[in-house]
């Protein structure tokens, strides 16, 4: 079993607390889910990479249905925190975060009792569609009530950023907006909302494409783009504009005006991706061959707009009549393995007796 601080095996939870296992005064086996979430403006560039610190705002949407289903059991028999992603012991990389996570909530709570921590994706993990920001904002969302701590949806989202930069922007619903923030301690770095889904029901078809060649993670991209990319600074100089533009597109509700940034923004990080040494190609022929495909659609009227994150898969982001045209369209491309047809939706919440 691994441990985020190696002091030896202990008992997992498997979904209910072991007979036996204690859970201590004040405490309670809480479960929490929380959604994927799609940027419009990117994230790609880290001012502090121990505290996710962005060096540009982002906007993002949260897509219904995908995501994390956490459970968090504090149990005072425990020398280490233990977790499980998907039934299988986590990796040492994944510990590390989330014992960032778990020591900020047992510093709030005042307390040294670790946690068993069960985590399950309803979302492939690696085709590039966000797990870890759904995966680190349920955690925070169940960690901080199975600890009794009580924070507000900001503060919140601040400690689901220190697990993964995007998972602060799945703690809220519908369109968010995550302040760059300039304090040294990342204490105004912190996600809101903008729109609730309900003010702007937008659809979504989730196009996943397979993973190819085992692909960097988003971090380690992040650091090789900003050591050697020709075009980063420029990509940071323009997410505070598409963010600006991005605002100005959620607060008219103009479905065009938000495709034609988001869009932009997309293929502007790719550019800055792919003109890193070594360059960071995430796309398989089917995203491209998406890609194409949704702007023939959009010329003929159909309301769609792509968005692409650190792997192959698409986002396609739909006015409530294009579904069946986009799903349609891109469903018999080559290479496209699933589609997932859903919308705009709700951000992380308790999930009673889950
Ligand atoms: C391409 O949030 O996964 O999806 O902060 O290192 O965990 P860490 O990175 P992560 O990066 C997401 C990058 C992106 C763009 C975005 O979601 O804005």
């Amino acid at each position: 079993m691994t441990h985020d601080d190696d002091r030896g095996p202990a008992p997992m939870p498997s979904g209910r607390p072991s007979s036996g296992a204690i859970v201590p005064e004040g405490m309670q086996r809480s479960a929490a889910f929380a959604p994927i979430n799609i940027a419009l403006s990117k994230y790609w560039g880290k001012r502090d990479h121990e505290r996710n610190l962005p060096l540009a705002p982002s906007v993002s949407v949260c897509i219904a249905e995908l995501g994390t289903l956490t459970i968090v059991a504090p149990n005072q028999d425990l020398d280490g925190n233990v977790m499980l992603i998907n039934d299988k012991p986590a990796d040492q990389k994944a510990l590390v975060r989330v014992g960032r996570v778990m020591r900020a909530v047992r510093a709030l709570a005042g307390t040294e009792v670790r946690a068993g921590v069960r985590a399950v994706n309803t979302v492939p993990t690696a085709q590039g569609l966000a797990s870890s920001a759904s995966a680190f904002a349920a955690l925070a969302r169940a960690a901080t009530a199975a600890y009794g701590v009580d924070l507000d949806d900001s503060e919140l989202s601040g400690l689901a950023r220190l697990g993964s930069g995007s998972a602060c922007r799945s703690i809220h619903g519908g369109f968010v907006l995550w302040q760059r923030g300039e304090l040294d301690d990342g204490s105004d770095s912190i996600a809101e909302q903008i729109a609730t889904a309900e003010d702007w029901p937008l659809r979504a078809v989730i196009v996943h494409i397979g993973e190819g060649p085992k692909k960097t993670p988003s971090g380690e991209g992040m650091r090789l783009s900003a050591a050697t990319s020709p075009f980063f600074s420029a990509f940071i100089d323009t997410c505070f504009r598409d963010v600006s533009e991005c605002l100005g597109a959620i607060a008219g509700r103009d479905f065009e005006r938000l495709g034609v940034v988001a869009e932009a923004n997309c293929l502007a990080m790719h550019a800055t991706m792919l003109a890193t040494r070594p360059g960071l190609l995430y796309w398989q022929a089917a995203t491209v061959e998406v890609m194409h495909t949704v702007r023939r659609l959009r010329a003929a009227g159909v309301g769609a707009f792509f968005t692409i994150d650190a792997g192959p898969s698409v986002v396609v982001i739909c006015e409530p009549g294009a579904v069946d045209a986009v799903s349609t369209a891109v469903g018999g491309i080559p290479g496209v393995v699933k589609l997932t047809r859903t919308r705009v939706g709700g951000g992380a919440h308790l999930v009673p007796n889950g």
